[in-house]
């Protein structure tokens, strides 16, 4: 591993006054600040690993990945989620090369050894050549010690001595529910991902996530495209380049959200179809609670889970220069058709990879990137809001819409765990 970056360097990157909150640009630059994110935040707390419908049945699979290492979650035969080092305990091959699928077993491609769902060695081919007393036992897949899910949403930890999941979630939890709530009772289902890759830091797409103040200024093109069609988009985009109405809201858990301030509406569904969604969520939550689950609503769990109302993005760090991002389209189990193609159609046009918005987002990533290479640009700044936000008892703090308080609540919990004892 690479020297680790003194606590004071760490603190002193995110630097905090009562009337300026800035990040320095070698948080985002270079090998070392990234190889220690990997081993004091991607190795340390939870990692979202995959949602419950991806692996609904024994033997299914899906490959991921906590921060660089390479991680199968998978279903067992007894019922059981476990998430296994995606590295074959004889000499280190990669074991499962498929993205998703079912099998009883998984064969490594480069001499054959087996392994069960469950991560357990069950053969060797040939083992007769192998010494009197070879020890089999402790040759199992290696397990990522701590699994758990909260919602449908699966987490895993190499740290066997994570806080519990909840407490993790903290402030998150709330919005997670109110998320769920959309289902109107039913789950989700989540389908195939779209893809993409940037040659940019990862921390650049968690900050955009609940970036209310960028819209009106990178997306312009594209809102002003769309608003010359009877599109979908009509009533859902902003119409004012800098906007007030709505929140953004930071943990101090890291997490934070950023959420419209009126209810949108679902643009392209037979307004039959969508009235009587909206009557079903009444019944089940009342007028005021109805409205607040169809707020708009997008939040990232820190450090690289994204969800929005129709898709969930999952943030892979690849490099301190590379980022890969999977975005999953939502669909709800048991939905009229109308609504589920609704949804299928916002993840594909507008959030998804060939959608309006992210070309958009991405291509302000890698030339930030490009900027960044340049130590002569020393710092950033998030300092939209600070002062102004509302702060609430337990931390909780609650800007505009177009606040930085979010981007405030991730890097403080960033400085916190970069700076904390390995
Ligand atoms: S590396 Fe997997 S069987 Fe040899
Ligand atoms: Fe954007």
């Amino acid at each position: 591993m690479n020297a680790r970056l003194p606590p004071h360097t760490i603190t002193k990157m995110v630097d905090e006054q009562a009337h300026e909150f800035r990040v320095a640009t070698a948080a985002y630059r270079g090998p070392e600040v990234f190889a220690q994110e990997m081993e004091q935040i991607f190795y340390k707390t939870w990692i979202y690993l995959c949602h419950e419908s991806e692996i609904a049945k024994p033997g299914d699979f899906k490959s991921t990945q906590i921060g660089t290492r390479p991680v199968i979650v998978t279903r067992g035969r007894e019922g059981g989620i476990h998430a296994l080092l995606n590295a074959c305990t004889h000499r280190g091959a990669t074991i499962c090369r498929e993205e998703k699928g079912n099998t009883r077993a998984f064969v490594c491609p480069y001499h054959g050894w087996s392994f069960r769902t469950s991560g357990e060695l069950i053969g060797i081919p040939d083992d007769a050549r192998y010494p009197e007393g070879f020890n089999k036992s402790d040759k199992n897949l290696k397990s990522v010690p701590r699994v758990a899910a909260y919602g449908g949403l699966v987490f895993g930890s190499f740290n066997p001595d994570v806080e519990p999941l909840e407490t993790f979630l903290g402030g998150a939890k709330q919005h997670i529910d109110l998320w769920l709530k959309r289902t109107a009772g039913s789950t989700y289902r989540v389908a195939t991902s779209h893809k993409y890759g940037f040659d940019g830091n990862w921390k650049f797409q968690a900050e955009n996530v609940y970036d209310g103040y960028h819209p009106g200024f990178v997306h312009r093109s594209a809102f002003n495209t769309v608003r010359k069609f009877e599109g979908s988009f009509e009533n859902r985009e902003l119409h004012a380049a800098v906007r007030q109405q709505g929140y953004t809201r930071g943990y101090p858990e890291g997490h934070g959200t950023l959420e419209a301030g009126a209810p949108l509406e679902s643009g392209g569904i037979d307004p039959a179809v969508r009235d009587a969604y909206n009557t079903q969520l009444k019944t089940l939550y009342g007028e005021d609670g109805a409205a607040e689950v169809l707020t708009n609503r997008q939040f990232l769990i820190f450090p690289n889970l994204t969800i929005f109302d129709f898709n969930i993005r999952v943030i892979q760090p690849i490099a301190h220069d590379r980022t890969e991002v999977y975005s999953y389209p939502l669909m709800i189990d048991g939905a009229h058709d109308e609504i589920n193609a609704n949804r299928m159609l916002d993840a594909q046009t507008r959030v998804g990879t060939a959608g309006i918005l992210s070309a958009d987002d991405i291509d302000v990533f890698a030339g930030g990137q490009n900027a960044l290479r340049t130590e002569a640009f020393e710092w950033i700044t998030l300092s939209r809001g600070l002062g102004k936000e509302e702060v609430k008892p337990d931390g909780e703090r609650v800007g505009v819409y177009s606040d930085e308080a979010p981007q405030r609540a991730f890097w403080r919990k960033w400085r916190a765990l970069m700076a904390a004892a390995a």
